[in-house]
């Protein structure tokens, strides 16, 4: 047998070495979401004074890390991301970042035949007596940039769950180990308010019995999968593996075993939730981390029957245009996944795509369905593949519906204080 072990000792280094490879002109894509380096980033300002223009790929951080929150850093670096996060938000006006455009299926495609990648710095788990080391969490980009880069560099840390998949790294294709731990990255689930838990009984009822459903990222997705515990023999493929999903998987509900694609697996490209989720998917051989340009690619998400896709989002126009990463020109998110699985599910076999929404937001002065989205508002799935849309004042069908139908229908689900004002400018503006 190899002697791996050796190989990897060899290829160990510590991160002020890192820093003395990153030249002027670098294209670095790092692991992000639970595989977020954080360590990394937050020193990576130290070299400011030497490098130029080097840009860093992610999607979304967790933190204001210096690199891509101070003044000083523009032109020094460049936060290139796929997911506008809290700090993009804040710092957006300062120019430090800027969300590069595209379906999650496919981007990844996109940059590779674009741009060259010079480093890959990612977090794995620790080396097998295998050689292999796993990409447990997070198989967005992270598999293709690695594959792609000139120098890959992986950090290894204990702390991580070893999660099956397509995710395997061996260390005859990494260049350098680093050697750090990092405790895992996790997110609380947040009570669903009443009216999320009335809009959650609401999609409920349109996924049924061996569905294979896909549960999008915020807080309505959550309150969805409470009421889906009355349900028997779900599957799952999905973009994002949440805590309610392993949740639903031990009460078994969650079974998989009516899919007609990957029967038996839970299949995502990333998971992201509590330490309870993370346990849940150590070792676990009923899950699988596969790269988001198969798990998002709509032609293969249509090859399951009843696939169910259900996301939210912050507009809706009285059409059925569903806008989830803007508000206007200012952008909000990204596109992330709900596109994808909106195109894949409105194409399965007795497929649903669903979009699930508060009918007001900001403490109910404004309404999420306007006659028309806001100047500048990003359109993330288009008015012909959008099945249902669901407040807590019930639900609006849209599949096979003319537009006429679908004003009226999304007026009766919208907040009754908008109901005239929607009513009057529809007329106005002819929207039938
Ligand atoms: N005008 C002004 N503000 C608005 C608004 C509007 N029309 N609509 C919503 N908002 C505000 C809300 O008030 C809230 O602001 P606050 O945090 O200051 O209160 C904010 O926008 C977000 O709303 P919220 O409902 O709390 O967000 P969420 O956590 O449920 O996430 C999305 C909703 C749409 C942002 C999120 O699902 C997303 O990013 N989606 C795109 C990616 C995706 O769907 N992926 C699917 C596969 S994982």
């Amino acid at each position: 047998m190899n002697d791996w072990k050796k190989e990897y000792e060899q290829k160990r280094i510590t991160l002020d070495q890192v820093y003395g490879m990153i030249r002027s002109d670098d294209y670095i894509c790092i692991s992000y979401n639970a595989l977020e380096p954080m360590a990394f980033l937050e020193n990576l300002h130290t070299i400011r004074d030497r490098v130029e223009h080097v840009r860093i790929r992610h999607g979304g951080l967790w933190k204001d890390y210096p690199f891509a929150s101070q003044k000083e850093m523009a032109g020094h670096f460049q936060a290139m991301t796929t997911f506008y996060d809290a700090c993009n938000r804040k710092h957006h006006a300062e120019k430090l970042s800027s969300l590069v455009p595209g379906h999650m299926h496919n981007n990844t495609q996109r940059l590779l035949e674009d741009q060259k990648i010079n480093i890959f710095y990612g977090m794995v788990t620790p080396m097998d007596r295998h050689g292999f080391m796993r990409l447990p969490l997070n198989m967005v980009y992270e598999m293709d940039a690695l594959e792609a880069a000139d120098t890959v560099i992986l950090q290894v840390n204990r702390n991580l769950p070893v999660v099956q998949g397509q995710n395997m790294v061996h260390i005859r294709d990494v260049d350098y180990i680093v050697e750090l731990d990092q405790e895992n990255i996790t997110i609380s689930n947040i009570d669903p308010t009443d009216v999320e838990m009335k809009i959650g009984q609401y999609v409920a009822g349109l996924v049924p019995d061996g569905a294979t459903i896909q549960l999008g990222i915020g807080k309505i997705p959550n309150a969805v999968g409470k009421f889906l515990a009355e349900k028997n023999d779900l599957g799952v493929h999905t973009e994002m593996i949440t805590s309610i999903i392993a949740d639903l998987a031990e009460q078994g509900v969650i079974t998989c075993r009516r899919k007609t694609l990957h029967p038996g697996l839970i299949v995502g490209a990333f998971a992201l939730g509590s330490q309870k989720l993370y346990d849940y998917l150590d070792e676990n051989p009923m899950v699988s981390i596969m790269r988001a340009s198969y798990i998002n690619n709509p032609a293969v998400i249509a090859k399951n029957d009843r696939m169910t896709s259900i996301n939210t989002c912050l507009q809706i126009d009285l059409t059925g245009q569903i806008c989830s990463e803007s508000l206007g020109t200012r952008q909000f998110s990204g596109p992330g996944g709900a596109g994808d699985f909106a195109v894949g599910a409105s194409h399965a076999k007795e497929g649903k795509s669903i979009i699930a929404v508060h009918s007001t937001a900001k403490n109910g002065t404004i309404s999420t369905i306007q006659p028309t989205l806001y100047p500048g508002s990003v359109v993330n799935i288009t008015r012909n593949d959008i099945d249902y849309i669901v407040t807590e004042y019930g639900v609006a069908k849209m599949k096979g519906r003319c537009i006429q139908d679908r004003v009226e229908q999304l007026i009766a689900i919208s907040h009754p204080d908008f109901r005239d004002e929607l009513r009057e400018k529809a007329k106005e503006l002819m929207i039938w």
